[in-house]
């Protein structure tokens, strides 16, 4: 891919993504409804839970589903939390993946 995707905006129910290709300036905006009308393996993928590292979601949760049980061990396997913000941005949404897999919300 030529360019980039970059999360806007992010909460239950809505997503925005931009995509920039260095030939074509913006070349595709999109927001989609999240209930269930995307696959949530493509949620995760594109979704960047370090912004700072461009480290998506599906990166985290695969550290947690290995054993990674806090936000130090994450930070360790996947290097989240080592960009700019010092995991100021991504260390709490981190948290609440592991205390969503401890909870059974997700597998
Ligand atoms: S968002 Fe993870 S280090 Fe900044």
């Amino acid at each position: 891919m030529n360019g980039y995707e970059t999360e806007l905006q992010e909460d239950e129910h809505y997503m925005m993504y931009c995509h920039w290709s260095d030939d074509l300036g913006i070349i595709q905006v999109r927001s989609d409804i999240m209930d269930n009308q995307i696959d949530p393996r493509i949620m995760d993928n594109i979704t960047k839970t370090c912004i700072c590292r461009a480290i998506p979601r599906s990166k985290i949760k695969d550290a947690i589903r290995k054993g990674a049980d806090s936000v130090v061990k994450v930070n360790e396997v996947t290097g989240s939390g080592s960009g700019e913000c010092r995991g100021r941005r991504c260390g709490l949404k981190i948290k609440a993946l592991i205390d969503g897999y401890k909870s059974g919300e997700w597998e």
